[in-house]
């Protein structure tokens, strides 16, 4: 099968969805690698990094024409949706449910999608999950962006001029993004606090040498599948409460709460941010979904009553080649998975083809169980 790797076109994108290494295993496992010009270039790898390899560095007309699947990271624009043909397979994070539109350009042209987005949370799709491998990258780059803005170190640090005290961390939400910014703000030399509305993270905040702020979630619904399900306004005045003294001490925060296909819940209000430490940084990991803090806004940064907010995306496109390396192995397992010597298996009957196939030859699917 022909395997085409596009540019990405989405503004400030650096990544690429496959590296040279993974295109070199891909060869091996009889695929034919075709590269958009220059795909690679901000993530160190440059164009003749692929051919050494074996792939073919191609037009974008000419992998259009000639390709069996298309894969990139972000949603393909509507000139890219326009341009395919019938029987090709698009795989990206396709964000289905939030692009209803886009399903609609691939069912007219009679195309098959497959959206990243969608992996069920299972055990054996972990090795394919790409929101995991980029989230964890973005909770280490959440805190060494926290640290650069700071005013203050991280550590304990005695020297003859006096002593200096450590800085005070509150990371809020601790799932994959979280676990990695208490992991590095801790070696970093900071007191770190966490607090979730899934009480099982306290062990793993705890394990990292954080403490965990317990918030009574008494009434709360249960999560499924590894997910939160959105909070009570009842649980909110609780953590409220529980969070305040932790968060009027902090000098970095991190938030990191969102809620699959939902608006991410406020957790910090305008009040709030009013009684923080002056000269404190939020880091809203969540900005994109509408941000854990009330004044974040996406991609800016907003300074308010002494406060610094920056409203990121979760993507880490600041750490490219690393992220591409992750996203590409993640890919790869995918593909493996789905694919034989013969070809696509299309085993419906598999939890994580049917979770994950959003369009098939023309008609949209109502995308499994995890819909
Ligand atoms: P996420 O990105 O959906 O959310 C981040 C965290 O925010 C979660 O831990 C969530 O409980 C928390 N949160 C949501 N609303 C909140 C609120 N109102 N207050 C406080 N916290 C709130 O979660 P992420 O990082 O994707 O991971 C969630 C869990 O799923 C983790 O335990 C992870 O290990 C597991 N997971 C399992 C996978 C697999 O088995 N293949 C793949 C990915 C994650």
């Amino acid at each position: 099968m022909k395997i085409g790797i596009l540019k990405e076109t989405q503004k400030g994108e650096k990544r690429v969805s496959i590296t040279p290494k993974i295109a070199e295993q891909l060869i091996g496992k009889g695929f034919e690698v075709f590269v958009e010009e220059d795909a690679g270039h901000n993530s160190q790898y440059k164009n003749y990094y692929y051919t050494e390899v074996g792939a073919v560095v191609s037009k974008k007309k000419d992998i259009f024409k000639n390709a069996d699947i298309l894969v990139k990271i972000n949603p393909f624009d509507n000139e890219e949706l326009e341009k395919l043909q019938k029987g090709q397979v698009v795989i990206a994070q396709l964000f289905h449910k939030s692009h209803p539109e886009d399903m609609k350009i691939i069912s007219k042209q009679g195309a098959t999608a497959l959206s990243l987005d969608a992996m069920p949370r299972i055990t054996r799709a972990q090795d394919m999950d790409v929101l995991s491998s980029q989230n964890n990258l973005a909770g280490y780059k959440a805190v060494i962006k926290g640290a650069y803005e700071m005013t203050k170190i991280f550590p304990l640090m005695m020297t003859a001029a006096g002593t200096i005290t450590p800085s005070r961390v509150l990371i809020f939400g601790v799932g994959v993004a979280g676990l990695q910014a208490i992991a590095t703000a801790k070696r970093l030399g900071a007191i770190v606090e966490a607090t979730d509305i899934r009480l099982e993270t306290k062990e793993q905040t705890e394990s990292l040498g954080a403490k965990f702020i317990t918030v009574d979630n008494t009434g709360e619904e249960e999560a499924e599948g590894g997910y939160a399900k959105a909070a009570s306004d009842d649980y909110k005045r609780r953590q409220q409460e529980a969070v305040n003294a932790s968060l009027f001490k902090a000098d970095l925060v991190i938030t990191t709460a969102m809620v699959p296909g939902r608006r991410s819940p406020v957790l910090i209000t305008e009040e709030q941010v009013k009684q923080m430490k002056n000269g404190a940084v939020i880091i809203d990991l969540a900005a994109a979904q509408g941000g854990n803090c009330e004044l974040s806004k996406l991609n800016k940064r907003v300074v308010k009553h002494g406060v610094k907010i920056f409203g990121a995306t979760i993507a880490p496109e600041s750490v490219s080649t690393n992220a591409s390396d992750l996203f590409a192995k993640n890919l790869y397992n995918y593909l493996v998975h789905l694919t034989d010597e013969n070809g696509f298996k299309w085993d419906l009957e598999d939890q994580i083809t049917d979770g994950t196939l959003i369009v098939f030859n023309g008609e949209i699917r109502k995308n499994g169980k995890t819909e």
